[in-house]
């Protein structure tokens, strides 16, 4: 199968390149009036000029087509909704007011309590269908409204079951350590999660722990990454949203694969990342949304580090899954040139993963996740007319 017409084929990069860093990242590159072919299910060729004979010809019309976006953080198997919270949040409360009022992710935890597995299945996968309807072809999913055994192995089960149903490549998470569960002390609770790592492993790719004020210590942190390094389970951390935590440094001296949120980052943690292999990663649609400050994206990508955008879908902080939204807030919000903005929902969020050999640029050998826009699209615009519907198809695994 080949796609002609392509009038610009973005988000191009040599085989062998698992990420682009700082001035790499306006280098993605970019090819006018193009095609691409696609071989059972992977990108085996693409060019400009004369169009190689292929059985199916796909004509792009003159628009954009460029790699799915790969959301590397995201909380989307949940129960029931916060709406009641939304309420309360308009009428002044913080983030974590509500949550010390019992709201928040405990309250979650609840109604996931009473849901069962299977409505659990059901309810998440209409937010899997709307975000691969979206452009997304690789989707990490965390668990953290269980906190306790029974339940978070149940998001696990559920998560697993998604990777199952849909096309896309779907990582699991194990985030025990997202909040204290109901009827534990801090330290019992901590203990727990610490029995629950070897049977949350089976189910799991990564060890999450939201590192924050209020939440978990950097000792905490330290005990249950320790704990999860014999599974071979890699480190992605929550750091930095709430307060200046600790987190980017502990995830840093844990080899992990990714330090996400950064709202609040000083030059100290642009240090701390300096020469690690760990991705930072923020998300601009919980600064959206909870009003925090947007993290410092120019600041890192100037300093020569690499960075990746995901939405952080959840019903508290981001209740939304859209990767284009997510990118032009990096365009608008954070500075991101439309280059560097691709570069961070796709290849360098693949990196986030650990499945940039891959997914999350068109490469040859790579898989044919691709997004096709309708006619008259250009990267620019996608950042620019924000809200406009822009995809006319997706391709995961080239179908
Ligand atoms: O990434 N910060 C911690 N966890 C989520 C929010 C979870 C929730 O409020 O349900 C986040 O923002
Ligand atoms: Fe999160």
């Amino acid at each position: 199968m080949i796609i002609f017409n392509i009038g610009e084929l973005a988000g191009i990069a040599p085989s062998g390149v698992r990420l682009l860093k700082g001035s790499e990242m306006k280098d993605f590159g970019v090819l006018h009036n193009a095609w691409i072919q696609i071989k059972d299910g992977v990108i085996t060729d693409f060019g400009t000029g004369e169009v190689p004979a292929d059985s199916e010809l796909i004509d792009a019309q003159g628009g954009l087509v460029m790699p799915a976006f790969c959301d590397s953080h995201t909380h989307l198997v949940y129960a029931g909704s916060r709406e009641g919270e939304f309420l309360d949040k308009l009428a002044g409360l913080t983030y974590e007011q509500i949550a010390a009022r019992g709201g928040g992710i405990l309250n979650s935890s609840d109604v996931l309590h009473d849901t069962s597995e299977d409505d659990l299945f059901e309810q998440s996968m209409v937010r899997v269908r709307e975000v691969l309807s979206k452009g997304t072809a690789t989707l990490e999913i965390k668990s953290g409204y269980g906190l306790r055994p029974s339940d978070e192995l149940k998001m696990l089960r559920v998560i697993r079951r998604i990777g199952s149903a849909v096309p896309a490549i779907v990582k699991a998470t194990f985030l025990g350590a997202h909040a204290v569960g109901r009827g534990y002390s801090h330290s019992e609770y901590v203990d727990e999660v610490l029995n629950m790592i070897h049977d949350a492993a089976e189910l799991s790719d990564f060890i999450d722990v939201f590192c924050d004020e209020g939440f978990f210590t950097v000792e905490d942190t330290e005990r249950i990454l320790s704990a999860a390094a014999p599974f071979g389970l890699r480190a992605k951390i929550h750091a930095n949203e709430l307060a200046v935590s600790g987190g980017v440094q502990v995830g840093v001296k844990y080899g992990a694969l990714s330090v996400d949120h950064l709202e609040r980052t000083t030059d100290a943690e642009i240090e701390a990342l300096r020469g690690s292999s760990t991705m930072p990663v923020m998300l601009p649609g919980s600064s959206f949304f909870l009003g925090l400050p947007y993290g410092r994206a120019r600041a890192f990508v100037d300093a020569g580090l690499p960075l990746a955008l995901a939405s952080d879908y959840n019903p508290g902080s981001s209740p939304s899954g859209d990767m284009r939204f997510v990118l032009a807030l990096g365009c608008i919000k954070m500075k991101l040139t439309p280059v560097e903005a691709l570069a961070a929902v796709t290849l360098n969020a693949a990196y986030a993963l650990g499945i940039s050999n891959e997914t999350g640029s068109v490469t040859r050998g790579k898989r044919a996740d691709l997004i096709m826009s309708l006619p008259g699209w250009s990267l620019t615009r996608l950042g620019y007319n924000y809200t406009t519907p822009f995809i006319r198809q997706v391709f995961i695994c080239g179908k």
